[in-house]
């Protein structure tokens, strides 16, 4: 039995009814597609009503066709409407999960810095290659000749001894550097004067540590060999260099020493740069600090490099590095500076000593 007009009527009617209700359940895009399939697909009412068309004369064709077509409109309508509605709302969501606010300040990464001991060194050096300088550096292990020999020391010095000096060899020629005193003869010895030279570096001393004491610790030495030069260049050079340093005004003394390298030879103070010479106890009660050893360099080393003697003379000086750096800071113990400790470390950040 074919289909009645009315049952056509009904399944239309029926079709945008239930189409109409399963749009409206639609949750989300997913749950809308399977909702488009099933109203809009082969199996659907709206589907079987198109296909009962064909049994109908022409007229009746063409008014149940129509129907039919704008059943179809309203359920694509409603599809589309609901589509556009679940489409904003995800298209908000996202705005939401992706929002960048570029004026927002950025993460500040944790930058490292220079070691305080490095900047120390860098502040003296720098001194120096203001004065006309230039650095030189050599090797960590050293020869003796280099070390002690070159520099006159005699056979029995207390340096030599095993308990004072870190040996690589048995035969007690080869050895960890005591002083970076060894570049500056390699300097005269591949250079004619004038020599005008710094020389920072790392060197090793059998010395049993305390907050004074290091076995491993930084050196800072400079050689001065040029025609004429005196103790006063010498004095001139080291006050300029120490004012440069801790202070504008502040004077340096020469008290008498011995090295073997040199002759005369010096130790240097700078005027207490807390009490300026009263007294306390950063200075120990002296009013004067000691900073370094220096003197006229003896005249076997010229000879060493095959120097005239005759016509050139030389200056020389040597500080530890860890000293000054713990004597510009405060600080009382110069193992801090080799714990690596960032609560220390980091109370030098930004700036030079
Ligand atoms: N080499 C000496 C030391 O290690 C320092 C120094 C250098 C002293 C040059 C005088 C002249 O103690």
């Amino acid at each position: 039995m074919s289909a009645t007009e009315a049952d056509v009527s009904g399944l239309l009617e029926e079709a945008v009814k239930s189409g109409l209700s399963r749009i409206a359940e639609a949750s989300d895009l997913a749950s809308l597609g399977q909702a488009r399939a099933a109203v809009l697909g082969r199996k659907a009412a709206l589907a079987r009503a198109r296909s009962a068309l064909g049994g109908f004369d022409a007229e009746q064709r063409r008014e149940l066709g129509r129907r039919a077509n704008e059943a179809r409109a309203r359920l694509e309508g409603a599809l589309e409407e609901r589509e556009r509605a679940f489409r904003a709302v995800e298209e908000k969501k996202r705005w939401e999960q992706e929002r960048l606010d570029v004026t927002l300040p950025g993460d500040e990464p944790d930058l490292g810095g220079l070691h305080p001991l490095t900047k120390t060194i860098w502040e003296i050096v720098d001194i120096f290659v203001g004065l006309g300088y230039r650095v030189a550096d050599g090797p960590e292990v050293e020869l003796a000749s280099y070390n002690f020999d070159a520099l006159n020391f005699d056979s029995q010095h207390p340096s030599r001894s095993e308990q004072e000096t870190y040996y690589i060899d048995d035969e007690r020629e080869v050895l960890l550097r005591t002083h970076t005193s060894p570049v500056q003869m390699r300097v005269m010895e591949a250079s004619k004067p004038p020599v005008y030279v710094v020389c920072p570096g790392r060197t090793y001393r059998r010395d049993v540590l305390d907050p004074t004491h290091l076995n491993s610790f930084a050196q800072i030495e400079g050689l001065a060999v040029d025609e004429g030069i005196t103790m006063s260049d010498l004095k001139g050079t080291l006050q300029a260099f120490a004012r440069e340093l801790f202070g504008r005004d502040l004077d340096i003394r020469l008290r008498p020493h011995f090295f073997p390298f040199t002759e005369p030879s010096a130790e240097m103070d700078v005027l207490c740069f807390v009490c300026r010479g009263s007294g306390c106890r950063v200075c120990r009660q002296e009013g004067w600090i000691e900073i370094l050893g220096c003197g006229m360099v003896n005249v076997p080393l010229l000879e060493w490099a095959g120097y005239d003697t005759e016509r050139y003379t030389g200056f020389a000086f040597g500080l530890g590095a860890e000293r000054v750096a713990a004597l510009a800071h405060g600080v009382p113990d110069i193992r801090y500076f080799y714990e690596n400790d960032l609560r220390f470390l980091s109370a030098f950040e930004g700036g030079m000593a």
